[in-house]
């Protein structure tokens, strides 16, 4: 017990210290429960519902993913180093009447197959999470995670929240941090399409770059260019506004659509026009920054 407490007295000096002073630890991480009433926060975060597969890497008690199946309806599997932890979890799944959709196995996270996941749950040392982030990032685009207290280098969440956290066996405070991430599908690159406020054989033309789910750029329409304004990625959503002068006037453009491979699909809006089908192409692929600036871990 006193090992562990001085592990997470450790993680927490190492986590005021920049990402690259923790780089070489590749410690597994010590087993510490999530107290329930962040059990049940990371869940609602992450908008369980019955339709979802969960996969809890690094499952204790099986908590997360019992709750999720009794809570919501979901299924899922945890996997965990600790053979005890693993019989304990699937025995608490069998008390709780969720066994046949809450199932857990003794496995090493990094060899796991998540694939399957709709939702991802996590709480692990923060050099762990870097381990696998490169494998979460190439997850189906929409695939939501959720970690207890730690997070993922330089990719920000989408959602991040402090709460009360009686009862928390690491922590001076009783806090924690609970933060949210959708998986960003690629939509770096150059789009173009036709559409209200283009002339016959105009264009408008999107260059965009993106940093995780971060995304900038320009739109232009002949010859007059301007940045994209309140842009938003979130899994294969994308939404943003431009306003180009136009007769000597500024007019705003809304659009949102779903990006799916290299099209478009969606809804645009000029001015306060009625909205109009958008359907553009990406006719040049660029690459998305994944990975740090300042990378803290080499990817296992
Ligand atoms: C901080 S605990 C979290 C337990 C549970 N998910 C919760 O939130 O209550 C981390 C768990 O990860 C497990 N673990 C550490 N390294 C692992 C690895 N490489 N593969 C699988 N499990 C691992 C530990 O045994 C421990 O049970």
């Amino acid at each position: 017990m006193r090992t562990l407490i001085t592990k997470w007295l450790t993680l927490a000096a190492c986590l005021m210290a920049p990402v690259w002073a923790v780089a070489q630890d590749y410690g597994d991480t010590p087993y510490v429960q999530t107290p329930q009433v962040v059990v049940d926060k990371m869940l609602e975060m992450a908008k369980v519902s019955a339709k979802d597969f969960l996969i809890d890497l690094g499952s204790g008690d099986g908590r997360l993913i019992i709750t999720a199946a009794k809570k919501y309806g979901a299924r899922g599997f945890g996997v965990d180093l600790n053979k005890s932890l693993v019989t304990l979890a699937n025995r608490n799944a069998a008390k709780a009447g969720v066994a046949n959709r809450a199932v857990f196995y003794e496995q090493d996270l990094h060899d796991t197959d998540i694939t399957k996941a709709d939702v991802l749950t996590i709480y692990l040392l923060p050099e762990v999470n870097l381990m696998v982030r490169s494998r979460i990032l190439d997850l189906k685009p929409g695939t939501r995670l959720v970690s207890h207290d730690y997070g993922f280098g330089e990719w920000p969440p989408d959602v991040e929240i402090v709460m009360d956290a009686p009862g928390k066996p690491v922590g001076r405070d009783q806090k924690s941090k609970v933060m949210f991430w959708v998986v960003p599908t690629r939509a770096a690159g150059k789009w173009v399409w036709t559409g209200p406020g283009a002339a016959a054989g105009q264009f408008y033309e999107l260059q965009l770059d993106q940093a995780f789910q971060k995304i900038t750029g320009t739109v232009g329409l002949a010859g007059r260019t301007a940045k994209i304004e309140d842009a938003v990625l979130t899994g294969e959503h994308i939404a943003f506004a431009v306003t180009l002068p136009e007769g000597g006037k500024p007019v705003r453009y809304t659009f949102s659509g779903k990006v799916i491979n290299n099209a478009i699909a969606g809804e645009m809006r000029r001015g306060n026009d009625k909205p109009e089908a958008w359907n553009a192409t990406r006719t040049e692929l660029r690459e998305a920054r994944m990975t740090d600036l300042k990378p803290g871990v080499m990817a296992r």
